[in-house]
């Protein structure tokens, strides 16, 4: 059969090149499963790439979209207001833990990001604070490809290219993972909390006074699903507010029931003073991302002396508060609440755990980590060439009916919340043999 495949397409985190002789086209997708062009099954182990976690093709989220281009098919949110954006505000907002009472409309988690960065200098300025100026990400972070998400991440490969267009003053924590103190992990590690301290250390160099917030994923997914040790965040929220330091929480990926609750901030009982999330809203079947501001932020950037008639904080998308984009995000919405898939996902937990940790022992496995419905696997690289093991497992799990997601050499797992016990275990069985391939290549 023809593969419809042309290089007039520059794919994105992709090797170009050996995509032309090994071109992989998914052709359609229904439930947890895609169906590549040559007519095999993959069971979609990333939910796509963490977006659609109701399964592809649900059929109320096809009628939003096709319902509402006749009734509004696009309009500006520049001085403009439009139903599904009021309605979508208000039902994330009451999803949301504590005063994030307000949420700013993007298109991505990319954007998502670079908006809370400019609040949170915003706010402070507005606050008579425009000194503090530096944001502190993380290592390992991913914050998406904007320029203010790569200087906040920790991703090197990402960063190494585009050294000189990093923000000014920005600094990491180190990331929370130690193999030799948290390997083999079920949920959160009970080692690592004082990793949270690295903060003290910054203010130490920098003094709190230049740091406008910090910025973490409550879980690393990225770069595998490093897993917050126990009462880490905690003590980064004290540290925050201790110093008067705004917490940014990037929920692009965990937002949405993820770890069997609306937000990881509720799962891990730690409340945030942002929160940024996109994917899983509209399920991954339209862009959309948002910020989630607490109401003391939001006010004190609306405070600010100016004129009745300019806008407080000069920033936004065309894009905005789509109404086709917030219409299918309140079916999402709708669709987690009457199947009860967050309850689900919280149920499903404890099979991924143990189907993902029956991976032990395996040759070529060097930890397992997992918490709510994510999980990952970290494999030994092969000698002078990282990611290709991960590479290997991800090119055995197309040919054998399983699309996996490697970071690196470690490789994620985030099923879809609709997903059955027997798919779960049969995609870490299928996990285990691609591992078993990838050894056997060397
Ligand atoms: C935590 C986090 N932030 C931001 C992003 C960027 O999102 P997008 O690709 O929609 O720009 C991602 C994407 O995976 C992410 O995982």
């Amino acid at each position: 059969m023809t593969t419809h495949f042309n290089d007039a397409c520059w794919l994105p985190f992709t090797p170009n090149r050996y995509f032309a002789s090994h071109p992989k086209v998914l052709a359609s997708a229904r439930g947890a499963w895609y169906t590549t062009e040559d007519g095999r099954q993959l069971f979609d182990s990333l939910s796509g790439l963490w977006c659609s976690p109701l399964g592809h093709a649900h059929p109320a989220i096809a009628a939003a979209f096709a319902r509402q281009p006749e009734i509004l098919d696009f309009a500006p949110c520049f001085q403009l207001g439009n139903p599904p954006a009021f309605a979508l505000a208000e039902r994330v907002t009451a999803l949301a833990p504590g005063s994030l009472d307000h949420v700013f409309f993007v298109n991505s988690g990319s954007e998502a990001v670079d908006t809370a960065i400019k609040l949170v200098i915003a706010y402070h300025r507005a606050r008579g604070q425009g000194q503090r100026f530096r944001i502190i990400g993380r290592e390992r972070g991913y914050h998406g490809v904007g320029l203010g998400g790569i200087s906040v991440g920790g991703m090197v490969g990402n960063r190494k290219t585009f050294a000189p267009l990093m923000l000014n003053g920005v600094d990491h924590l180190r990331h929370p993972w130690d193999p030799n103190e948290m390997a083999w992990s079920r949920g959160q590690p009970a080692w690592g909390a004082h990793l949270a301290d690295d903060l003290e250390r910054l203010v130490g160099l920098h003094d709190a006074s230049t740091i406008a917030a910090v910025i973490v994923e409550p879980v690393q997914g990225s770069t595998g699903v490093i897993v917050p040790p126990a009462g880490y965040l905690q003590r980064l929220r004290e540290l925050c507010t201790r110093h008067g330091i705004l917490l940014i929480f990037d929920e692009v990926i965990t937002g949405f029931g993820r770890l069997g609750t609306p937000f990881a901030a509720q799962a891990f009982g730690v409340q945030p003073d942002l929160l940024t999330f996109a994917k899983a809203i509209t399920n991954g079947t339209i862009p959309l991302g948002g910020v989630l501001i607490d109401r003391a932020v939001r006010d004190t950037i609306l405070q600010v002396d100016g004129p009745a008639h300019m806008p407080e904080f000069l920033h936004g998308y065309t894009y905005s508060g789509h109404p086709m984009s917030c219409a299918v995000g309140l079916a999402a919405l709708d669709a987690y609440a009457s199947e009860g898939l967050f309850q689900r996902a919280a149920e499903l937990a404890p099979v991924l755990e143990d189907a993902v940790h029956s991976l032990r022992g395996e040759p070529g496995i060097t930890d397992v980590r997992n918490i709510g419905l994510m999980a990952a696997i970290e494999l030994t690289p092969v000698p002078g060439k990282p990611g290709l093991r991960g590479f290997t497992v991800f090119e055995h799990g197309f040919a054998n009916g399983t699309l996996f997601r490697a970071a690196g050499d470690a490789i994620s797992l985030a099923p879809p919340f609709i997903s059955t016990p027997a798919e779960i275990g049969r995609m870490v069985d299928s996990l285990r043999a691609a591992v078993r391939a990838a050894q056997a290549a060397g």
